[in-house]
């Protein structure tokens, strides 16, 4: 894929994953935040890989890159692409968000109004093209590029040429597999099992994630 990254929420844990391996695969990376100092403080502390790069910006900047993907809490996501949707209309925004509570040992799913939260964002930006991926990704083995992880990607939305764009995307990426699962109405599904996932690694005291197997590619 030709262009540049923005992630908006990009200083998190979850962020800084993607921002690695993105530029380890060589592309110029955005990490957005509320605060630009704090992004830039961020990405100082980061060994990032000389295939590509990263910048710490504001939110609003990492907007304005070409494929956009959104990594901010569940319960603020909604009102922060709303604030930047002139920015997001017509470009590939990918929703990584979960909406997870949790429950003693567990995180359970929440379901949002319109089953997910990739859906609550299709709905907040009309005019973009939104897919859901990145969902199930342990972020500290992300971030880690020594750390040997060979998982799956399940990418789920209604936009085809789009979920085509991100699965490239992630297969660029050391370590990643896109899957590309089908359409939206499946994003429920995927972003629930999330908590399922974490729920395992809490309880089994371990790192797993999830790698299909029988696939052909
Ligand atoms: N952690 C994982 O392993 C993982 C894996 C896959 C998917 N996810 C999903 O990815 C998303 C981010 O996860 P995370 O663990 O990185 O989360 P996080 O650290 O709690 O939040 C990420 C960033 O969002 C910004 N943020 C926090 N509160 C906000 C608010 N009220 N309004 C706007 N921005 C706010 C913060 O950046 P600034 O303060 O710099 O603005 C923060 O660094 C979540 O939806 C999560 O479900 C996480």
């Amino acid at each position: 894929m030709n262009g540049t990254i923005g992630i908006i929420g990009g200083t998190g844990p979850a962020g800084r994953g993607v921002a690695m391996r993105l530029a380890k695969a060589g592309y110029a990376v955005s990490i957005g935040s509320r605060d630009a100092a704090r992004a830039s403080e961020v990405v100082g502390a980061m060994a990032v890989p000389t295939e590509g790069s990263i910048r710490g910006v504001a939110n609003e900047d990492a907007a304005s890159a070409d494929v956009v993907i959104v990594a901010t809490p569940w319960d603020s996501a909604v009102a922060t692409v709303k604030a930047l949707r002139d920015q997001l209309a017509d470009k590939v925004v990918i929703s990584m968000v979960n909406a997870l509570i949790r429950e003693g040992r567990e995180l359970v799913p929440l379901y949002p109004s319109r089953g997910s939260m990739a859906a609550q964002l299709a709905s907040a930006l009309p005019s973009s093209r939104i897919v859901g991926a990145f969902h199930h990704l342990p972020a500290a083995q992300m971030e880690d590029l020594e750390s040997g992880l060979d998982a799956d990607v399940v990418i789920v939305g209604d936009d085809a040429p789009a979920r085509e764009l991100v699965a490239s995307l992630v297969n660029e990426m050391p370590g990643l597999r896109g899957v590309i699962a089908g359409t939206m109405s499946l994003a429920s599904a995927v972003e629930a099992f999330t908590a399922v996932c974490v729920s395992i690694n809490i309880r089994h005291k371990a790192h797993s994630y999830v790698k299909l197997e029988g696939l052909a590619t």
